[in-house]
């Protein structure tokens, strides 16, 4: 007969205090309280109401939260916000200028790339990074590039078009610009 073994008292763990940060979203510095396992995802979505960026998988696979957080894009569903204390954040709303659409926004619409348009804010935001970090010049490398980035409407050809036709804009002034710094 088995022998009945005393019961352990449940062992308690205290619940760790909210964390204060700061983070810079958009422009504007915004002060927040929250728990420490907060995401930066969520951070945005539930505690300032910037629900452009999507949750789609919230385990790094998809890039539907993609953000740029100090000029470079990352899965914000995989970053703690207190991880990003003082950081500078930008999302899917903040790319426009005033009522100026950005350059990518405009080309999506132009190039019809989205169906469902879960996945556009990730998209944008992702592209964005992509042109600031100058690797991809090709089609091919765009998509290698932009590969974190699922669609599952498959709109895939029409953004791969959108994000060349910036890209190709951006080298054509790229010369011009050099050649203004001459002396
Ligand atoms: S929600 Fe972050 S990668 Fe899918
Ligand atoms: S437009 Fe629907 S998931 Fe990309």
């Amino acid at each position: 007969m088995a022998r009945k073994t005393a019961a352990r008292p449940a062992e308690t763990f205290p619940t760790p205090a909210k964390l204060a940060i700061t983070l810079t979203v958009n422009g504007v510095a915004h002060k927040l309280d929250i728990a420490p396992w907060t995401t930066l995802l969520d951070a945005l979505r539930d505690h300032l109401d910037l629900t452009g960026t999507k949750k789609g998988c919230d385990h790094g696979q998809c890039g539907a939260c993609t953000v740029l957080v100090d000029g470079r894009r990352i899965n914000s569903c995989l970053a703690l916000a207190v991880m990003k204390d003082g950081a500078e954040v930008t999302t899917i709303e903040g790319l426009a200028s005033g009522p100026n659409l950005h350059a990518l926004q405009q080309a999506f619409i132009d190039h019809d790339a989205f169906q469902c348009g879960y996945c556009t804010p990730g998209q944008i935001c992702s592209a964005a990074g992509l042109l600031a970090e100058g690797h991809a010049k090709t089609p091919d490398e765009i998509r290698e590039l932009m590969s974190g980035n699922i669609c599952r409407c498959g709109a895939y050809p029409n953004i791969l078009a959108a994000i060349q036709t910036v890209l190709d804009t951006e080298s054509r002034s790229a010369p011009e610009r050099d050649g203004e710094a001459q002396p």
